[in-house]
């Protein structure tokens, strides 16, 4: 399962790249806001430097929502490097929008899908990836993880090669379980995959090893 993190922080971008389990980016407007990122040749820049930072792909929104309008936007951001991966949102003209990227061989990121049918879509477009957002499922007290396992048989039925990208992920257990389950990609705030490698049983082991260590003189 691929690793990518869920942030447009570059130090949090080069924490994770420096644990050596990094695969790849995903941003969206909202996080770029968060890093008070303003403006489309700010965008541009930190997309170029998150590209510099990690070699791997890196999603990028587009931020408009008519079809012509994200071919022209996907193109250029298509253009800062050849690891970006255009993002659209699963609306009717971000499916065409899909298909057309992946008939000129641009990778895409198909984003906000909250159920089977418009993950069937996106693959059916051609998109590389398709990110059903978890947390928010979990959020309105549905089962997020039910949607990646409709996904993941759906997609294994047709040998589709869109790739499952779990997002919207909130702890270590949704991480865990999208593994479990065969998603292909999770992305996640840097918290939960660090949280990942922390058990009591381990800290108290170590710390009793060091202690006898010691003794060893
Ligand atoms: O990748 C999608 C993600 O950024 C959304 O996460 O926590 O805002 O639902 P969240």
């Amino acid at each position: 399962m691929k690793f990518f993190i869920d942030t447009a922080n570059l130090e949090q971008i080069k924490e994770a790249k420096d644990l050596g389990i990094l695969d790849g980016v995903t941003t969206n407007p909202s996080l770029m806001a968060k890093e008070g990122i303003q403006g489309k040749d700010a965008i541009m820049k930190h997309y170029k430097t998150i590209c510099e930072i990690v070699e791997g792909d890196i999603s990028a929104e587009v931020l408009s929502t008519t079809y012509d309008e994200m071919i022209a936007e996907g193109e250029e951001l298509a253009a800062i490097h050849s690891n970006i991966v255009v993002k659209i949102p699963m609306i009717k003209d971000g499916v065409k929008a899909l298909k057309y990227f992946s008939d000129k061989g641009i990778k895409t990121n198909c984003t906000l899908v909250f159920s089977a049918g418009q993950a069937l879509l996106a693959a059916k477009a051609g998109a590389t990836y398709v990110s059903p957002f978890l947390g928010r499922l979990d959020d309105i007290s549905t089962d997020g993880l039910n949607l990646v396992e409709e996904i993941r048989l759906i997609y294994d039925n047709y040998m589709y090669e869109t790739q499952i990208l779990a997002a919207s992920i909130r702890n270590s257990m949704h991480i865990i379980n999208c593994a479990k389950i065969g998603s292909d990609v999770i992305t996640s705030p840097l918290a939960p995959i660090l949280s990942l490698l922390k058990h009591p049983l381990t800290d108290n082991g170590l710390a009793q090893f060091i202690a006898d260590a010691k003794k060893l003189g």
